[in-house]
């Protein structure tokens, strides 16, 4: 095959992953849609290595080939990235499933990058630790589309993103050359960190087959609470009296968000009047760590374990009560703490229906916009406040395709530049995700 004609690309293609494992036409319908059903489009194949040399093979064929490539993990990022648009392949990494045996010293497991969250959670549990970072699409998103994207979750305020948890990678280059650093040092400054290069690249620099994940040890105990406040700045002095804690978790979600998983997923509201804002705290240790936290705040303190589950499904539920009511616009934003209360004000002028929860530890807040809110102008409205109150475009999904237009308000044109260089160093071709971050420059177009 010395072209990109399709028969000759499907048939290289084959030869490498078996003909069971390149997918077309309605069989590849679940990879050509994102979980919101905002973005996708066609793709001419969906092709399933089994490893990292079937990996680099079929990278190596696209390279050849000028053919673009979309990576994709569990499909459940939320920004457009790991779909394709225009008829891209989409290279499946689920099947790179593998998990290492734990080594108790450093703590640490290496895993496939299709191995799902829940998965190495379950499989550290049985050491009594844990992955750092949790999510709500723990089962079906993967380790590679974590580390891919930076992953943020319910855990950051204890244990970091994933870059804080990414101690070696293993990762396929465009042209099928194949990158290791799989040494798993707690300290390893032997020049740049290719680990670090890659988290959050989004599938853009290279294609992640294998990952070292530092584990955490796992509480023997924690208690839940959902404490409701009157305004973010009471919000706030939640945040600071659960920091004189241990926290696992600081979510934050408001009434119109909450009455809306109610209805959606019949979960009980513990709370009557629903207070205006509710933050959603874990700790380590027994309920009485709670009560310096919870003060004299309308609260409801978890009994047991039945009760805690409730709790976190009113604040996990939010997502898929939001898709329930049409595709959303979902903007995922970061603010700093002192002008989360300014920017909430702007932000309620804007779009007064928007639904709005989030990691309040770290002022990250999921704006989703509903309905006739959910336009162009709204987004481009909220997303220049934030850049006016000097946040983040984009907090924890990552800029995909739906925020390109917009990473200017927060990276400088140089910054701009100097990562175009890197993409371009790394992937002459142009052809891994070309319309994802930083969209491939092209000199004929
Ligand atoms: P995909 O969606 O398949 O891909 C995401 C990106 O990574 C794409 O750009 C893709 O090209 C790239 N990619 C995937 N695999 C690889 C690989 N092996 N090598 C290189 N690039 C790759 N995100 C958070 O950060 N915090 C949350 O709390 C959170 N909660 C969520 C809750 C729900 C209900 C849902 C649906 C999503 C949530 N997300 C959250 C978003 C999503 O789960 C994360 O972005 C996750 O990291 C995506 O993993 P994935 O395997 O599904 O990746
Ligand atoms: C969450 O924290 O629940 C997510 O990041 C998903 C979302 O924004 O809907
Ligand atoms: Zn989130």
């Amino acid at each position: 095959m010395t072209t990109a004609d399709g028969d000759g690309l499907l048939a290289a293609l084959r030869g490498i992953v078996g003909q069971s494992h390149v997918l077309t036409g309605e069989d590849t319908t679940g990879y050509c849609a994102d979980w919101t059903g905002r973005f996708g489009g066609p793709t001419r194949a969906v092709v399933r290595p089994a490893d990292t040399a079937q990996v680099a093979a079929v990278l190596r064929t696209c390279n050849d080939a000028g053919v673009p490539v979309v990576p994709q993990g569990g499909n459940t990022g939320l920004v457009g990235g790991g779909v394709p648009r225009n008829g891209e392949l989409v290279l499946s990494l689920r099947r790179l499933d593998t998990v290492g045996t734990i080594d108790p010293h450093t703590p640490s497991v290496t895993v496939g990058a299709g191995v799902t969250a829940a998965t190495v959670q379950r499989v550290a549990a049985g050491h009594d630790l844990a992955l750092g970072v949790d999510l709500a699409a723990r089962d079906s998103a993967t380790i590679g589309g974590m580390v891919a994207t930076n992953a943020g979750g319910i855990h950051v305020v204890a244990h970091g993103s994933m870059r804080q948890q990414v101690l070696g990678v293993e990762a396929v280059l465009a042209d099928g050359t194949v990158v290791r650093h799989m040494t798993g040092l707690a300290k390893d400054n032997a020049g740049p960190d290719l680990a670090q290069l890659l988290t959050g690249s989004e599938g853009i620099l290279a294609v992640i087959t294998a990952v070292i994940l530092r584990l955490v040890p796992r509480p023997a105990d924690t208690a839940v609470a959902l404490i409701g406040c009157d305004d973010p700045t009471g919000a706030l002095a939640v945040v600071a009296a659960v920091r004189r804690v241990r926290p696992l978790a600081v979510e934050v979600m408001r009434a119109a968000g909450i009455a809306m998983v109610a209805e959606h997923a019949g979960v009980p509201v513990p709370l009557a009047p629903l207070p205006a804002w509710l933050v959603l705290v874990e700790v380590e240790g027994g309920p009485t760590q709670l009560e310096e936290v919870v003060g004299d705040r309308p609260s409801a303190v978890a009994q047991d374990a039945a009760d805690a589950r409730r709790l976190w499904q009113l604040r996990e539920r939010h997502t898929e009560a939001v898709n329930a009511r049409g595709v959303p616009v979902k903007l995922d934003v970061t603010v700093p703490l002192d002008r989360l209360g300014a920017f909430v004000d702007r932000l309620d002028a804007i779009v007064p229906g928007a639904i709005s929860f989030g990691h309040l530890a770290e002022g990250n807040l999921h704006v989703n916009l509903l309905g006739e809110e959910a336009t162009a102008a709204n987004e481009d409205a909220v997303l220049r406040l934030v850049a006016e109150h000097h946040g983040s475009i984009a907090s924890e999904h990552g800029v995909g395709v739906a925020k390109v237009g917009h990473l200017h308000l927060t990276r400088s044109a140089g910054e701009v530049d100097a990562l175009h260089r890197i993409r371009q160093a790394m992937d002459p071709a142009g052809i891994l995700n070309p319309g994802v971050v930083l969209p491939v420059r092209r000199p004929d177009r």
